[in-house]
């Protein structure tokens, strides 16, 4: 039988007692599950692992067969929900050099992400990269109308468009968006660009699990079927009543922290590669709980890199934050530090243990360092790092997310603070 995801609160007993949230989070459940709660229109995510359209399935893997036999580069232009899911993914599972590997070990496009931000420069370094290149894109936008993406796909088609036929064009440009409606709807339509579709019952940041992540990450080679299998199992899990739910006791263990004074979640992990899924775990928790001056501040950071920086605050500093660290408990790599007798700094004995001894070792003693410090810390353990888990992951944070911010008090599915910069911006700009 294979081992599900499994967190450890043995560090957190001392600070915070998640039963006492216990009959709070067993009603917020309730109001997810029966959709009572706002935003209820919303929660096309808790059945699209069995739900999903199986025919769209088949044309994302067709599509994305293509592209992988015939780019040298896919660009993924989206911002927010849009990409966070798909990069943080495609780093984790492909590791953080993927696009700097030949591609005779790649196997597959480099793939870059463009429409995450309004630089010029940026977007003029990418316009390099898709010099002599055979190259690919997927714009994502739920509703069509995000600035940040709308301006990257002009500037990238204009460039596309140069070397491209029409034909050539049509074949190369995919677009995911709402199903029926919105400018980006109307063009695809308009110049006959294939489409996949965000549900309309489904917002951006949980919306890795559609289309929206399942075309990038089966152009990175990402096994999909097997990603949706891990999600249908947590699906099973997490609908489990409370006792034996590890996705409801870990929105406890978050709310009863919060409620005890603990105002900052930090996601934490010791493998580089997982950097981009903790942005994508910010989201999530930041754009659903941040509302009504209320909400824990999600953060992150990558260890051991941030002990040498952010480390000493943690260890120090103010006591209003907490930590959730991913264990990873199967690791694939057995790099083994060289015996080559030429240093003489004390680590000697170090030759011929593997990094991953190293690792294990960092993890451990910074999880005593911090107790000692009196830092709350979660240990949620990832049985191994692949598609199968990967989506075992995701819907246990989407839904852990979706409970803790009914057991806060707000709608888990609004974000109406992202317009207020939008409002400026726009009138600035005159539009
Ligand atoms: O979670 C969300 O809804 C947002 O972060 C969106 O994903 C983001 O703003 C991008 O929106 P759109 O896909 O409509 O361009």
């Amino acid at each position: 039988m294979k081992n599900n995801i499994s967190c450890d609160y043995s560090h957190v007993e001392a600070f915070s007692d998640p039963s006492s949230v216990r009959q709070d989070i067993v009603q917020s459940a309730q109001t997810l599950m029966d959709g009572s709660g706002a935003g209820a229109a919303f929660r096309g995510w808790l059945t699209l692992p069995e739900q999903y359209d199986r025919e769209e399935d088949a044309r994302i893997r067709a599509v994305a067969q293509n592209i992988r036999e015939d780019a040298d580069v896919f660009v993924v232009i989206g911002i927010g929900g849009s990409y966070l899911g798909a990069r943080g993914a495609i780093e984790a599972l492909k590791g953080t050099f993927y696009n700097e590997l030949s591609p005779q070990k790649r196997q597959g496009p480099q793939i870059f992400f463009a429409g995450n931000n309004l630089s010029g420069t940026y977007l003029r370094d990418i316009l390099t990269l898709l010099e002599n290149k055979s190259v690919y894109v997927n714009v994502i936008s739920k509703s069509g109308t995000t600035l940040e993406p709308a301006v990257a796909f002009r500037l990238i088609t204009k460039e596309l468009a140069v070397r491209y036929s029409a034909d050539e064009l049509r074949k190369r440009i995919i677009v995911t968006t709402d199903a029926t409606s919105g400018a980006l709807k109307d063009l695809a339509d308009k110049k006959g660009y294939e489409t996949f579709v965000v549900p309309d019952d489904i917002g951006g940041r949980y919306s890795v699990l559609t289309a929206v992540g399942r075309l990038p990450l089966a152009v990175a080679g990402i096994d999909i079927e097997a990603m949706m299998r891990g999600a249908r199992d947590a699906m099973k899990l997490y609908d489990a009543p409370y006792e034996e739910n590890p996705c409801y006791h870990y929105a406890a263990a978050r709310t009863a922290l919060y409620r005890a004074g603990y105002k900052i979640e930090i996601f934490t992990q010791f493998e580089p590669a997982w950097h981009y899924f903790a942005e994508w775990w910010k989201q999530l928790f930041g754009e659903s709980e941040g509302k009504e001056h209320k909400g824990l501040y999600p953060s992150s950071l990558d260890f051991t890199t941030d002990l040498h920086s952010l480390g000493q605050y943690v260890q120090e500093g103010e006591r209003h934050l907490f930590k959730t660290i991913l264990h990873i408990e199967e690791t694939k790599d057995a790099v083994v530090v060289p015996d080559d007798g030429e240093h003489d700094d004390g680590l000697e004995n170090l030759s011929g243990k593997s990094f991953d001894v190293l690792n294990t070792a960092a993890q451990q003693g910074t999880l005593i360092a911090h107790a000692d410090g009196a830092v709350p810390q979660i240990v949620l353990s990832l049985p191994q790092q692949d598609a199968y888990y990967l989506g075992q992951l995701f819907f246990f944070f989407e839904k852990a997310c979706a409970v803790s911010a009914y057991a806060l008090g707000v709608n888990p599915f609004d974000q109406p603070g992202v317009e207020a910069y939008k409002k400026n911006m726009f009138r600035l700009l005159g539009i």
